[in-house]
C-alpha cells in the first residue's frame, strides 16, 4: 500500500521562530520518513498582503534554508516553492469558478485581513459595504479574497490526506473539503479525497512568549527567533516578564512565570524542569537563575540550527538544487491531477 499523504505549507514572511519550531517544524522533521510528505513554501500566498519584490525573494530564500537547517531531508520529504508549480495556478483558476464570493467573504482570515486593509476597528462595521464602496485609496484585492481557493488547490492537486496545520487555518481546511465534496458531486466524481488536519497524535503545543501573555507570535513582538545570536538571545530571555517572586510555599503560579516553566519544559531535561518547580514551591527560586538556565538551553537547540541557516543562506547552488529537485516531484503529481480536472471540466484536446 502506498504511504498517505502529508502536505503542509508556510507563507513566506519573515523568520522562523520557536513557536514556528515547536509548533510545526520539529514535527514534520519527525514524520518525514513516516509518510509521503510534502512541505512546500507558500510564496504566492505571500503576495495577496507582501508587497516588496526583493523582500519577498529574500523570504522564499530564508525560509528553505531554515527548513533544511532545521532537519528537513530532501531525501525523505518533497520541498518545494509553490510557484514552481505552474499547474497550482491554472487549477487554482478552474477552481474558482465553483467558488462563491459570499462563502469567501465571510471567511475569518478575509474579514481580519480586510478590516486592516480598509483601517476598520470595530467587528460589527460593514465590511462589504466598504469593499464595494469606491473609495480609491483602499482596495482590497481579489487575491486576498481568494486566498482559501488557492489554499485548497496546494491541498487538492497533490491528493494529499493529512494536512498539519494550527488552529488558526482550520476554518481554510474546512472550506477545502467543502470544495473537494462540491467538485466530486457536481461532476458525479470521486477525484479528491476530503483532507483532515493532523495533530500527529500528540497534544498541540502552545508555545508562549517572553511578555507574560499569550502565544509567541511574530506580531506580538515576543519572540526567540532561530536566527538570532547567543547574544540576542540571551538578552531577550534575561528581560522575560516575571513577577516579584513567590512569598509563600506552594503558592499558585502567574502566567508570566508559567510561560518561563513551559519554555523550560520544552528545552531542558525533566529534573531541571522538576528542580526549579521545586525551588518555586518552596520560595527559594531566582529567577535571574531559570532565566540563564533558560537561555542556555534555547541556545542549545537554536545555535546549531543557526549555524546551518547562515551556511545554506550562502550556498544558492544547494539551495536552487533542492527546490529544483522538489519542484519535479511536485509537478508530477500536480500535472497529473491538473489534466484530470481539465477533462472533467471539458476542457480537452480535439485530436
Ligand atoms: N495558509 C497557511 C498559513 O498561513 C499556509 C498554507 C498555504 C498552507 N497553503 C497551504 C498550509 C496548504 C497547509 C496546506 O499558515
Amino acid at each position: 500500500m502506498s504511504k498517505e499523504i502529508v502536505l503542509s505549507g508556510i507563507r513566506a514572511t519573515g523568520n522562523l521562530h520557536l513557536g514556528n519550531y515547536f509548533g510545526a517544524l520539529s514535527k514534520f522533521v519527525r514524520m518525514q520518513g513516516d509518510y509521503d510528505s510534502m512541505f512546500f513554501i507558500a510564496d504566492l500566498h505571500a503576495l495577496t498582503t507582501a508587497t516588496d519584490p526583493d523582500l519577498l525573494h529574500a523570504n522564499v530564500k530564508n525560509i528553505i534554508a531554515e527548513y533544511l537547517a532545521a532537519g528537513l531531508d530532501p531525501e525523505k520529504a518533497t520541498i518545494f516553492v509553490q510557484s514552481d508549480v505552474p499547474e497550482i495556478s491554472e487549477m487554482y483558476l478552474l477552481l474558482n469558478m465553483h467558488v462563491g464570493i459570499g462563502e469567501l467573504m465571510r471567511t475569518a482570515s478575509f474579514k481580519d485581513k480586510a478590516r486592516k486593509q480598509l483601517g476598520i476597528k470595530s467587528e460589527g462595521d460593514d465590511i462589504e459595504k466598504e469593499i464595494i464602496g469606491n473609495d480609491s485609496n483602499k482596495r482590497v484585492s481579489a487575491g486576498l479574497l481568494t486566498y482559501p481557493t488557492l489554499m485548497a488547490v496546494d491541498i487538492l492537486i497533490q491528493k494529499a490526506n493529512k494536512v498539519p496545520v494550527g488552529k488558526d487555518q482550520e476554518q481554510h481546511l474546512e472550506l477545502t473539503r467543502r470544495f473537494a465534496r462540491r467538485f466530486n458531486s457536481f461532476y458525479g466524481v470521486d477525484l479528491f479525497p476530503e483532507p483532515t488536519n493532523f495533530d500527529f497524535g500528540g497534544a498541540p503545543v502552545k508555545v508562549p512568549g517572553l511578555d507574560g501573555s499569550g502565544k509567541m507570535g511574530k506580531s506580538e513582538g515576543n519572540c526567540i527567533y532561530l536566527i538570532d545570536d547567543e547574544k540576542t538571545l540571551r538578552k531577550k530571555v534575561m528581560r522575560a516578564v516575571t513577577d516579584e517572586g513567590p512569598k509563600t510555599p506552594n503558592q499558585p503560579v502567574s502566567q508570566p512565570v508559567e510561560n518561563l516553566f513551559t519554555l523550560l519544559q520544552l528545552t531542558s531535561a525533566p529534573e531541571i524542569v522538576q528542580q526549579y518547580r521545586d525551588a518555586y514551591a518552596d520560595c527559594s527560586i531566582r529567577y535571574g537563575d531559570l532565566k540563564k538556565q533558560l537561555a542556555e538551553d534555547i541556545l542549545k537547540i537554536t545555535l546549531p540550527i543557526r549555524e546551518r541557516i547562515l551556511d545554506l543562506r550562502n550556498d544558492d547552488a544547494t539551495i536552487a538544487r533542492i527546490v529544483k529537485q522538489g519542484a519535479e516531484k511536485a509537478r508530477e503529481r500536480a500535472a497529473k491531477t491538473l489534466a484530470e480536472v481539465r477533462h472533467i471540466m471539458g476542457i480537452r484536446p480535439f485530436a
